[in-house]
């Protein structure tokens, strides 16, 4: 099929690079011509892992093309997706103006039937909102009187540095919509996801091949509430994880024990049951907070979801606390962080909670020294007062102590004996609970874990 994405960010970049890897025609639209360019020369703007060779790759068999031309790619595609950002504003609603540009232009171009695809994770009942502003923009804008369109709900599920596996082999496949013509048609385009029945190296393949997806077809507001209700709960289970982590440091037992002896419940699942410094990134942060704000629009008050962020906010200062308990005074200590990222494999530190601790231990008076496999870029007002190391043992050399902030795997193959020895005093935070506490102890190392 004739695909446009719209917004060539996280999710639409990835989702038109799949799509095109599946066999569909996909031209991608964004209004930075540099960033046009840079796509259709094979080049990757985000750090995600394989995206550059399916990029390539799909470019080549002249699957896949970008262009700031929204007019003809509309106007020569079947199925329309909008993965424009929606970050949230100050009050924490989301954003919704890149949406509503986009769908003015899809009104003035429109010139036949098209399927219009939100992709972007937008508010409950935008879906509607959106045939709204098409359908004022073609009234306002557009000649061509046989145009129709159907708004479909396809959120997507896709976890920075998995995001390529996540699509190719996604637990389930949400369509929400009121037409059953246009799911239909959605059902074709995603036959291949479906029935797993894509090219791929079969040892590879994470979901035997020609298994059946699950597909869940639902009214639009249903489509769209999954996905809040989905990052909500994950993030509920980590904030959970989290507060259990805290009571067993008080009464001392191991939190990582806990939660191998919960996870084996059917009924809870291993999953998102890492006790750490709490959850960031561009979506749990965004999605709970603007899912409590359309309650709060219905006059409910969601207690637990607050709870979920107020356990999640205080998680980076219990990281702040322990470096004082440990260190008595701050001011003048050199503090090394391991990671910058707000997980692994992947350069995103939006609202990472290394930055709040970097920031608080700075405001302290120590000097931090922080080192991430990826994140080298200047991190905003962070940048002038957090030294960027080239590596883990310059991030440590000479330090009071380290935080390990980010569990990339490449900080578990470093020469600890050699750390010890570099440190001023082998004392370390893991943030994570990613490192060997025991053989570290053996070492010499004082080790201090999250609820371990
Ligand atoms: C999430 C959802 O997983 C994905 O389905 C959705 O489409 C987008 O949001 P992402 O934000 O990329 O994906 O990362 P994820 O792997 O979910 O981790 C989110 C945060 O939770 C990270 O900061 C991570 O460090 C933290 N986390 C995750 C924990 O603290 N403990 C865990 O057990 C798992």
């Amino acid at each position: 099929m004739n695909v446009c994405i719209i917004g060539t960010g996280y999710v639409g970049l990835v989702t038109g690079v799949c799509l095109a890897e599946i066999g569909n025609n996909v031209i991608c639209v964004d209004k930075i011509k540099e960033k046009v360019d840079l796509l259709s020369n094979g080049k990757v703007p985000i750090y995600e892992p394989e995206l550059d060779n399916f990029l390539q790759r799909n470019i080549k068999n002249d699957k896949l093309a970008f262009t700031t031309n929204i007019s003809d790619a509309i106007k020569e595609s079947d199925i329309i997706y909008i993965c424009v950002g929606t970050p949230p504003l100050s009050n924490g609603q989301a954003d919704l103006h890149y949406v509503e540009e986009v769908a003015c232009e899809i009104g003035k171009y429109i010139n036949d039937e098209k399927i219009i695809v939100n992709k972007s994770t937008v508010p409950i009942g935008s879906g509607d909102w959106v045939s709204m502003v098409i359908s004022d923009s073609i009234e306002k804008n557009n000649k061509n009187k046989n145009v129709s369109f159907n708004v479909v709900s396809n959120p997507e599920f896709l976890r920075e540095g998995s995001a390529i596996s996540d699509t190719f082999f996604p637990d389930r496949i949400v369509i929400g919509s009121s037409s059953k013509k246009a799911i239909d048609k959605m059902l074709k385009l995603y036959e291949p996801i479906i029935n797993q029945s894509f090219n791929w190296r079969d040892s590879e393949r994470l979901i035997p091949k020609n298994t059946k997806i699950p597909v869940v077809i639902s009214d639009l507001t249903s489509s769209e509430m999954i996905k809040y209700a989905a990052n909500s709960f994950l993030a509920t289970k980590i904030s959970f994880i989290n507060e259990i982590a805290n009571i067993c440091e008080k009464v001392g037992a191991d939190v990582s024990k806990v939660a191998e002896g919960i996870g084996l419940d059917k009924r809870i699942g291993p999953a998102f049951l890492n006790a750490g410094i709490g959850w960031g990134g561009s979506c749990f942060p965004k999605d709970v907070s603007a899912l409590s704000n359309i309650a709060g629009e219905y006059g409910l008050s969601t207690q637990i979801l607050n709870a979920v962020v107020n356990v999640n906010r205080e998680q980076r200062l219990k990281i702040t606390q322990k470096i004082q308990n440990e260190l008595k005074i701050i001011k003048g200590k050199t503090i090394g962080v391991l990671g910058i990222s707000f997980k692994p494999d992947t350069d995103d530190t939006r609202e990472a909670p290394s930055i709040k601790i970097m920031n608080d231990l700075v405001n302290l008076g120590a000097r931090v020294k922080a080192y991430d496999p990826i994140v080298s870029a200047a991190l905003g007002s962070l940048s002038k007062k957090v030294e960027i190391c080239s590596s883990a043992y310059e991030a440590v050399r000479g330090a009071d102590m380290f935080i390990l902030a980010t569990e990339w795997e490449e900080f578990l193959k470093l020469d600890y004996a050699k750390i010890k020895d570099m440190m001023r005093s082998p004392v370390l935070i893991d943030g994570r609970n990613y490192l060997d506490k025991n053989s570290l102890e053996k070492q010499g190392f004082k080790y201090i874990g999250i609820g371990r």
